[in-house]
């Protein structure tokens, strides 16, 4: 719970790098995360390069900031691999690389690292410049990396407005 409520959004980086033995922690929380089926239809790719990291800013509509970071992670979905009729109608493959995803960022802000979710990005950008073939889907990315400002929580709904007990209506 502490690292629940603590965790934050980090839009600004130190250049420190991340330990090999810190990113492997990271790495492996979202390795534990819950699938469908136990399908764990996913991948992630950890980016260092700094010139990738820049092309990856600049495919996330210009936001620079995922630049600054130690490293980039890209959240891969694999369709095929995944759950195909979630309540009877959907992949889980986006499902399952979400969970995945959510559980290194807390695992990393436990370790002392920031992250940000990005989902403003062009898929098609991020599929070319990390040659991700036409079947994997880009789910998100994430800087990760030593965060350089400590942000004010962010404002939640109530649980009333967010819980419906015993039926919806
Ligand atoms: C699916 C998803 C996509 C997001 N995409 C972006 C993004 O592209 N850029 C960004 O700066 N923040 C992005 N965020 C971060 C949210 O703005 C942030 O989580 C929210 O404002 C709550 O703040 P907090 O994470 O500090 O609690 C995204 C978050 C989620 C869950």
């Amino acid at each position: 719970m502490d690292a629940i409520r603590t965790r934050r959004s980090i839009r600004k980086y130190k250049p420190a790098p991340v330990p090999e033995s810190v990113l492997k922690e990271v790495l492996n929380a979202a390795r534990l995360a819950p699938s469908a089926d136990n399908a764990q239809p996913w991948k992630m790719v950890v980016v260092r390069d700094e010139e990738t990291k820049v092309r990856l800013a600049v495919a996330s509509n210009g936001q620079k900031f995922i630049a600054q970071a130690s490293l980039v992670l890209v959240v891969c979905g694999l369709p095929d691999e995944a759950f195909q009729t979630v309540g009877g109608y959907m992949s889980s493959h986006v499902i399952d690389a979400t969970i995945a995803l959510d559980h290194l960022t807390l695992a990393a802000h436990a370790q002392g690292l920031g992250t940000c979710w990005i989902a403003s990005f062009k898929e098609d950008k991020v599929r070319e410049i990390l040659g991700i073939p036409e079947d994997v889907r880009v789910i998100a990315l994430t800087p990760l990396g030593y965060p350089d400002e400590t942000p004010e929580k962010s404002p939640r709904k109530n649980l009333e407005e967010l819980v419906i007990f015993e039926r919806y209506q």
